[in-house]
């Protein structure tokens, strides 16, 4: 149920492009997950990005290689990374409709999987990559905009017995992999207004629904040199087969 309805949510929005927002990131820990990919990737590698969205980050972070295949389970993302591809200019690329739950791709095949802020079933992944292949994780923590979550009394994760970052960690581990990481990784974000701060949270589901006046109550506590600020909490998993 639960995935049906974040499976309407994507379909409704079609996009993952946050350029609007204007927002401004510091980054306070350094697993940076294009970097590291960066450093495995080489011209002879196929990789394979789940949840790939509109393809905004795969076009704009995945390094020029022998074949990337984006795939989403929302036909109308796919859509939008097939034109955000036709305007790119880049090659070797393909996207296609696949539910990361459900994989339809061939075994021993990639070299890397990537799975950005999606879920991932670890088995599945590690038949797909050939021996050796890497598998990069990053995910949303639990205590994501905590200070948020808490004045909103709920939001995505707030419930959760075991935070994803652990559920995803012992998944990898069962699934057979070896030299796992797990890393933190903590960021600031600052909104220039209340109108931009809204409308993000409008677009994301960190919140189940914004009220107006917990909403000024967060703003009122959290704004730093007119800036408002949201502390993310997200973790990187680190893999190989
Ligand atoms: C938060 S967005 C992340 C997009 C992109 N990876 C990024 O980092 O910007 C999550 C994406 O995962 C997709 N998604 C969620 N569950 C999925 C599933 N079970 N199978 C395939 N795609 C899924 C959604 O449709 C959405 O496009």
């Amino acid at each position: 149920m639960l995935h049906d309805s974040y499976q309407n949510y994507y379909e409704e929005i079609s996009n993952w492009d946050f350029d609007a927002f204007d927002i401004r990131t510091e980054t306070l820990t350094d697993w940076d997950l294009y970097e590291i990919l960066g450093n495995l990737a080489c011209e002879d590698s196929a990789i394979l990005d789940l949840g790939t969205a509109g393809g905004e980050k795969l076009l704009a972070n995945f390094p020029d290689c022998k074949e990337i295949l984006g795939c989403d389970y929302s036909p109308g993302m796919i859509e939008t990374a097939n034109r955000n591809l036709a305007s790119s200019g880049r090659k070797n690329i393909t996207f296609k409709v696949m539910d990361n739950l459900n994989m339809d791709v061939p075994q021993d095949h990639f070299d890397i999987v990537v799975a950005r802020h999606t879920p991932t079933d670890p088995v599945q992944i590690r038949r797909c990559l050939k021996d050796g292949g890497y598998l990069l994780i990053r995910g949303v923590d639990k205590y994501d905009c905590w200070n948020l979550k808490m004045i909103f009394g709920g939001g995505q994760g707030y419930e959760d017995p075991v935070p994803q970052s652990i559920i995803d960690y012992e998944n990898v581990i069962k699934a057979g992999f070896r030299d796992i990481e797990l890393v933190p990784i903590h960021e600031r974000e600052y909104f220039k207004d209340r109108e931009t701060f809204k409308s993000f949270l409008c677009k994301v589901p960190i919140l189940d629904a914004v009220d107006d006046d917990l909403l000024d109550k967060y703003i009122a506590d959290n704004t730093f040199g007119g800036r408002i600020r949201l502390l993310r909490n997200y973790y990187g998993i680190t893999a190989r087969k």
